[in-house]
């Protein structure tokens, strides 16, 4: 299941489009920058919303189609009540990033994330056809995000899980979380994103990549 030796990082400068700017965006959009990457943020109002981001980030900003169609790989920094108003059509064939997390006292009740019936990627990935969805960024904080990055090597460095179908997206998003000074532990497919959910124990918890392979396989569906 888990996968601790196959995700090697990669680290081509990309173009990355983020859609959300806020605590998410803005954190991946200044990570991403300051490591050479070119970012395009956007959110639901339009660029002009972001006027002042763009020389403090040192990024683009445009609309949501705009960024998706800008990025060679997409972040979706959205809540969950947003991802029926995405852009489809730009989005299908990319590689994307699943930041997203359900918390029904904000996002409402979805019966099949509450029944868990499926996983939050696998509800999104039912809205966005063709996209090759890798689950990443949802679990740490982005105050951590910003502040708990180490070189390789440490060994106290934190690492944080990913889960898709797609290895190439994987492959990428392992190379991001490295520039971003943390390893990258592969839960597996995109099924099993359940095991870094909200409530799961290792869900925003700093933990080296042997602490979060113990927590991620002793994870138990159904527990809170
Ligand atoms: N905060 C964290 O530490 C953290 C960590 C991991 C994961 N997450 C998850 O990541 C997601 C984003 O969290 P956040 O804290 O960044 O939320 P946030 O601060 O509330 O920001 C949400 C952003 O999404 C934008 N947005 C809404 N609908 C959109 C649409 N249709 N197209 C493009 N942009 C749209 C909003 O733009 P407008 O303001 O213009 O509507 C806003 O910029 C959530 O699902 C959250 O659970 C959060």
């Amino acid at each position: 299941m888990l996968n601790l030796s196959t995700t090697k990082s990669k680290v081509n400068i990309m173009k990355i489009g983020i859609l959300g700017a806020g605590f998410v965006g803005r954190a991946v959009a200044k990570l991403a920058t300051r490591a050479g990457h070119q970012v395009m943020l956007s959110n639901s109002r339009g660029p002009q919303t972001l006027f002042s981001l763009k020389p403090m980030l040192g990024c683009e900003t445009g609309t949501a189609a705009q960024a998706a169609t800008f990025g060679d790989i997409v972040v979706i920094a959205v809540p969950l009540t947003a991802i029926g108003q995405l852009p489809v059509a730009e989005l299908a064939g990319k590689p994307v990033i699943d930041a997203v997390n359900y918390y029904p006292e904000r996002d409402g009740q979805v019966p099949e994330l509450d029944q868990q019936a499926t996983t939050t990627s696998e509800y999104l990935a039912g809205f966005l056809p063709g996209a090759k969805i890798t689950k990443a960024f949802n679990a740490i904080r982005m105050t951590d995000l910003e502040t708990d990055g180490l070189p390789a090597g440490d060994p106290q460095r934190r690492a944080l899980p990913l889960a898709g179908d797609d290895a190439e997206t994987k492959t990428i998003v392992a190379g991001l979380y490295d520039a971003f000074g943390f390893d990258t532990l592969d839960a597996g497919t995109l099924s099993e994103g359940w095991r870094f959910e909200r409530g799961m124990p290792c869900y925003c918890v700093p933990m080296t990549r042997d602490e979060l392979k113990t927590a991620l396989e002793g994870a138990e569906r159904g527990e809170l």
